[in-house]
């Protein structure tokens, strides 16, 4: 079934028609054919790519290359799902510029939308990118490339800190942004959040009374060993995985595979031939 390319106007559209939105993280070809196949509505080729790909213990070490070589991947795909190329740290907080110029050569490669994180400090980053054209989705309350200044707890404990949430994307949404990530946040604050804007809500451990929400593929498939304490698994993708190896080792070892399924064989009056020409030089099959 082709179905029609969705794009940051959609987002905007199953919020007034209230259907809900789905996202997940993907970083190859392979993640993006997946999400497109299961009727996922949109893909974040996320910086978590440097935890759940690379082994990094944050994001932080995430370059504007990284993100463009698996940007590359998934849009090889074609998805209808709209991709979202994720800004990593320090690609757009330094000056106006320098977010306009980075985010405009994602969108250039095929990218239909960026993510920034922040709220309030990086409005004035948001409205000079939607100026120049750029679709911008903003992430806000726990912000994982600030953890070394925010920490990594949940947001919107307290009322100050949740009015803090709910202001940082009231500035967003009046930025130009066409919807907001809401990480790990008290579901009462994004609840407020999502009816107070007019822009989507896609949540990921910020509760059900979102616009949408989003999981990182590896978390959802079982791959991540040690996921955050919000994530469902849909699949034990860990443990098939490592039973299919163990199998492939055992067998190889054993000499089970490759069995005759799985290897292709030459003519016998081939193979005669092949034996004299090998016998002329000396060596022979035997
Ligand atoms: O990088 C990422 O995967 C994200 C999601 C957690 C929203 O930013």
């Amino acid at each position: 079934m082709s179905r029609e390319k969705t794009t940051p106007y959609h987002f905007i559209k199953f919020k007034r028609e209230g259907r809900r939105i789905v996202m997940v993280t993907a970083y190859e070809y392979v993640h993006a054919k997946l999400a497109d196949d299961a009727g996922v509505d949109g893909v974040l080729v996320g910086d978590s790519l440097g935890m759940v790909i690379m082994g990094y213990r944050s994001t932080l070490p995430v370059t504007f290359r990284d993100v463009a070589h698996h940007l590359k991947a998934v849009l090889s795909a074609n998805p209808r799902a709209l991709v979202v190329a994720d800004m990593p740290f320090l690609t757009y907080e330094v000056s106006r510029e320098e977010a306009v110029r980075n985010a405009g050569k994602y969108i250039k490669m095929g990218a239909d939308a960026v993510k920034i994180e922040g709220g309030a400090e990086v409005v004035d980053k948001v409205e000079a990118m939607v100026k120049a054209g750029i679709p911008v989705m903003g992430h806000i309350g726990l912000n994982p490339q600030r953890y070394l200044v925010l920490g990594m707890r949940i947001r919107g404990k307290t009322a100050e800190d949740g009015l803090k949430v709910y202001e940082d994307a009231k500035a967003l949404e009046e930025a130009g942004a066409f919807s907001v990530v809401i990480e790990f946040t008290t579901a009462e604050v994004a609840t407020e959040v999502t009816k107070a804007l007019k822009i989507p809500t896609i949540c990921i451990g910020s509760g059900p009374y979102c616009d949408g929400q989003i999981l990182v593929f590896h978390d959802l498939v079982g791959l991540n060993v040690n996921p955050p304490p919000f994530v469902k698994k849909y699949a034990e993708g860990y443990e098939v995985f490592r039973r299919a190896l163990a199998s492939y080792a055992e067998e190889v070892r054993s000499g089970a595979f490759p069995d005759q399924a799985h290897y292709f064989t030459m003519k016998p009056e081939e193979f005669k031939r092949l034996a004299d020409l090998l016998g002329k030089r000396g060596s022979g099959l035997g």
